[in-house]
């Protein structure tokens, strides 16, 4: 039922509502995280999830996260360990993403998991996200509401330019305040791994946890977190890592105020905070996308904190294309 024209919602209880009677009808909905906008579709219909693969050129593979709106109806989609409880007792509703054993109970259809036995599941705190959630009353899957590969979207307006007329509806709420997507945990067998680095801190996991979190194992056969495939996040432009001063032809993606002189200069943060360049990230790549530099040059940001997940999609976004 994708419509050719996208209708820009509120976020308020007139928009929650129609936005989850076209979600309950097997539409897509783009809508509002604190992380980045998503692109929701029932997780329990697989002809709905097939619309957010087409929308975004997203290859099958790649799972969803099932996004809900209470720890209980996460309950009934995975299965809890004490692990996870203790995670989503400290950091939920929040930018964490759960990846669990699949519960007998769990109504998110094979496509959606990409026939995965295990379940990303994720409670957003963005409020209106959880209001259309509750009022669908079922999981919503959601992927970035971006194109495939392209850099994720941090308010309406990026949602419209990769997806309009793809899409039914996009929930205006402005900006996002985190800016870069969920840190993603598995806790199945054995040690809790951390997928892909995110708006959550890595040493604030492992402070609740008491232990350090092993990483991501090997891609060769099929994608874990296809989130970390090399080539992501890719700007049209190239993109050059740690430069110290800008070449001819480069913009500058600054951090700390490094930059000077005529060129694009898009500065993450002119004070060095990591939770401002993480939020303003996204935009910054696009805006010098859009100033039509042949290549960006980005400033070395420092790799603790929320600095694990700048330099993650950074190095994505300067890996060689496909
Ligand atoms: O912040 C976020 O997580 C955003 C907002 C919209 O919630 N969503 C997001 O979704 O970033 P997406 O699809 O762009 O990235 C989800 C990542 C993918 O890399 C996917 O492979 C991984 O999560 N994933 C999902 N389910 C998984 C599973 N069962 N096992 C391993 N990885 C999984
Ligand atoms: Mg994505």
């Amino acid at each position: 039922m994708t419509q050719p024209t996208t209708l820009r919602l509120a976020a308020d209880a007139a928009g929650a509502a129609r936005a989850a009677e076209i979600l309950r009808a097997g539409g897509l909905v783009a809508f509002p995280t604190e992380t980045v906008y998503g692109l929701g579709a029932d997780a329990a219909n697989p002809r709905a999830v097939t619309g957010i693969y087409e929308a975004k050129g997203r290859p099958r593979f790649n799972p969803l996260i099932a996004h809900v709106a209470s720890v209980e109806q996460a309950r009934r989609e995975g299965v809890f360990s004490r692990q996870a409880e203790q995670l989503a007792e400290a950091f939920w509703p929040g930018p964490l993403t759960l990846v669990l054993p699949l519960a007998a109970t769990s109504s998110v259809c094979d496509l959606a998991r990409a026939g995965l036995p295990s379940l990303g599941l994720r409670l957003p705190a963005q409020s209106v996200a959880r209001d259309i959630i509750a009022a669908t009353g079922r999981p919503i899957a959601a992927p970035s509401a971006n194109r495939s590969g392209h850099v994720s979207p941090a308010n309406a307006d990026h949602v419209l330019a990769d997806l309009a007329g793809r899409i039914d509806a996009v929930v205006d709420d402005g900006p996002c305040a985190v800016g870069v997507e969920s840190t993603i945990v598995a806790l199945l067998d054995g040690a809790p791994r951390l997928l892909r680095p995110g708006g959550l801190a890595r040493e604030k996991i492992e402070a609740i946890l008491g232990v350090a979190l092993a990483g991501a194992p090997s891609q060769q056969n099929r994608p874990v977190a296809p989130g970390l495939l090399a080539s992501h996040y890719a700007p049209a432009a190239g993109v050059r890592l740690n430069a110290l001063s800008l070449q001819p032809g480069e913009a500058g993606l600054d951090f700390g105020g490094r930059f000077s002189g005529p060129a694009p200069i898009f500065d993450l943060s002119p004070s060095g905070d990591l939770a401002e360049a993480a939020a303003n990230l996204f935009s910054g790549l696009r805006t010098l996308d859009a100033s039509g530099a042949r290549r960006i040059a980005v400033a070395p940001i420092p790799g603790s904190g929320l600095g694990e997940a700048i330099n993650d999609r950074l190095a994505r976004a300067a890996a060689p294309r496909p």
